[in-house]
């Protein structure tokens, strides 16, 4: 084998502190180490992947790289610091024997191929190459005695970043020599080792994740908007009041239905369900089983909204429109608005209700029934992240 990429994801993640591992956490596209793996095993001069992982994250792990066939080595175990993971993951390509290997951080799932060729382009002419990037805020040293302290020159700085790119033999053996000190990465290890180095320009966008702020700030970058629609009509007969989003409103008639006939919620929830491409509502709710009867509409929507909680989805906003003659939905919209808003979980201002008229014509103009159409966004978002 050529190359190989390790990817160190044995870290527990204590600036993070979320309720797993941050390299085990969901985004919107996946588990970060899913994520992280999956760039390079997707990139076309990369033949395989190692990873390094704590022994208790077993069942994580085994989750989090489902996805991948063997080109996915087997994980090795991590070890207390990071340079100790990445030494026992160097040890476990004895028999593989690469040429070259990129050392990454699980915790920066970003990493784009473009990126990865340059170290590998780089590699042909020097033992060791780090990604680098300049300094761009300003930056100051703190001193003993000053609360502000001093400002530095930050040309004379640039930040580290990974895949770090070394030859195989030459990384292994500097890591072994260099076992008992402690380096923060290993392109400081190499240079102490004495390898000819090079830097290549990182990438802005290959960010990685050190804090629980840089999770959310990824997962809304990775967000992705999912629009539903639903129509709902209900027939107007004999009876007093129709009920609308979850409202009464008084009426010389009634609507006819197997349940509670709310039209307008009938309409929101099978547009939930369709932005999340999970049927219809008398698939879940057939009207031919009996215990649906006279159900309140509340039932079906709530069991929309929370298909898509745990499809990882919120909602974003809501749009309803009602046709109907009668009876006036002005005096109730902001009761109607209330409700809806409530049941969704979402703020009110995210609901707008709206109703018109066929101006007489139709079925709906001839007070025959109502009409409901419904319109939703839906995001994906991350698992809450405290
Ligand atoms: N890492 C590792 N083994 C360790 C420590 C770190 O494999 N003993 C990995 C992490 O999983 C991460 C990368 O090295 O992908 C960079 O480390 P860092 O961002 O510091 O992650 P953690 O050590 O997990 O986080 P923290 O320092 O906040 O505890
Ligand atoms: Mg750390």
């Amino acid at each position: 084998m050529r190359t190989v990429a390790i990817v160190l994801a044995a870290g527990q993640g204590r600036r993070a502190n979320t309720p797993r591992p941050k390299q085990f956490m969901e985004l919107p596209e996946g588990p970060v180490l899913t994520l992280a793996i999956r760039r390079f095993l997707r990139h076309p001069e990369v033949d395989a992947v190692q990873v390094a992982v704590r022994a208790q994250d077993d069942e994580a792990y085994g989750q989090a790289t489902r996805p991948f066939d063997d080109r996915l080595l087997p994980s090795t175990t991590g070890g207390a610091t990071r340079q100790e993971s990445a030494r026992n993951a160097l040890r476990a390509l004895r028999q593989v024997d690469p040429q070259y290997v990129l050392i990454h951080d699980a915790a920066r799932p970003m990493v784009r191929p473009k990126l990865i060729s340059r170290v590998l382009t780089e590699l042909q002419r020097s033992q060791a190459v780090f990604p680098t990037l300049p300094v761009t805020d300003c930056l100051w040293q703190s001193t003993a005695d000053d609360a502000i302290g001093r400002p530095v020159d930050r040309s004379q700085y640039h930040r580290a970043q990974t895949p770090q790119g070394f030859h195989y033999a030459d990384i292994l053996a500097a890591h072994e020599k260099h076992a008992g000190e402690n380096f923060d990465d290993d392109a400081s290890l190499a240079q102490h080792a004495g390898l000819s180095t090079a830097t290549v320009p990182g990438a802005p966008d290959n960010i990685k994740i050190t804090t629980a702020d840089d999770l959310r700030q990824l997962a809304q970058r990775q967000a992705v908007t999912r629009v539903g629609q639903g129509v709902d009509v209900h027939a107007l007969g004999p009876g007093q009041g129709v009920k609308l989003c979850g409202v009464q409103l008084p009426h010389d008639r009634s609507l006819i239905g197997h349940s509670d006939a709310d039209v307008a919620w009938h309409a929101l929830t099978d547009a939930i369900y369709g932005a999340l491409g999970a049927g219809d509502i008398g698939q879940h709710f057939p009207p031919s089983e009996d215990r649906w009867r006279d159900c309140d509409s509340r039932v079906f929507l709530d069991d929309a909204v929370a298909r898509a909680s745990s499809a990882g989805c919120r909602i974003v906003n809501v749009d309803l429109t009602i046709v109907c003659e009668h009876p006036k939905i002005a005096p109730h919209r902001d009761e109607m608005c209330a409700r809806t808003a409530e049941a969704c979980q979402i703020d009110v201002g995210a609901v707008g209700i709206k109703a018109t008229t066929t101006e007489g014509l139709g079925f709906a103009g001839r007070g025959e029934g109502i009409v409901a159409f419904a319109t939703v966004t839906l995001s994906t978002h991350l698992e809450s992240i405290p």
